[in-house]
């Protein structure tokens, strides 16, 4: 592994807006350090966190947590919050598939997935983030009327997404399949990520779905 590296992943978890979802009582010790909040927003597959940031810095008296399986990803998140003096946002290494195991006081107002790993092959069809299995997972977190929002460059997850929200008879609240050429966006939908730049940059279309699982 290289040095740099391998600093990251020994230095992460020493920093003090970083949280590991193995950790005992790690929903306490967010809470504690989310000013004693009870609701928060999520980003899953996070990466270095620019949802989670800019979200922070549109909503200073909200609380953000971005998730990551990936603890070097995490160091890069935390190192950038730390920057902008983001107080409100924090990191939690995990696997999505168990964060109900983390989340049982604290509940979630909103999930942002923002740019995940498209998983193109039918093979591969239960990693999505937007599986059914993955939505028993945030219905056993959200808030009621919660909102889901996926951004993605990839006409199959979109396609995809779609789908899930008709046979899974939930509230499709918005569809777009190029969010920039979009009219009157939200600061929030304004907010790119780092993967997100790299698409545009390519020549590929921002597709935004947002829905609630009730
Ligand atoms: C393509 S990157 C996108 C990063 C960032 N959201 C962006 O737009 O720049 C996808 C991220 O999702 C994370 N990820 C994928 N599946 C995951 C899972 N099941 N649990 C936690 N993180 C996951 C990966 O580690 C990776 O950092």
């Amino acid at each position: 592994m290289p040095r740099r590296k391998l600093r990251k992943l020994l230095e992460v978890r020493t920093f003090e807006n970083v949280f590991d979802a193995k950790t005992e009582n790690v929903e306490e010790k967010l809470r504690s350090y989310l000013n004693n909040t009870d609701r928060v927003t999520l980003e899953l597959g996070c990466g270095q966190a620019d949802y989670s940031i800019n979200l922070a810095l549109l909503h200073p008296k909200r609380y953000f947590i971005g998730v990551d399986r990936k603890a070097a990803r995490i160091w890069n998140a935390s190192k950038n919050a730390t920057a902008k003096e983001t107080r409100n946002v924090a990191f939690l290494i995990s696997y999505i598939e168990k964060l109900d195991e983390v989340f049982k006081n604290i509940k979630v107002e909103e999930i942002w997935i923002t740019f995940p790993d498209p998983y193109p092959r039918r093979s591969s069809i239960k990693k999505r983030l937007t599986h059914p299995r993955f939505l028993e997972v945030y219905k056993k977190i959200l808030t009621p009327g919660a909102v889901v929002n996926l951004k993605t460059d990839d006409d199959t997850l979109f396609e995809y997404t779609l789908s899930v929200v008709e046979e899974e008879n939930l509230n499709l609240i918005k569809a777009v399949n190029d969010l920039y050429s979009e009219e009157n966006l939200s600061e929030e939908e304004k907010i790119r990520t780092k993967y997100e730049n790299q698409h545009i940059a390519d020549g590929k279309k921002i597709k935004l779905v947002q829905f609630t699982l009730d």
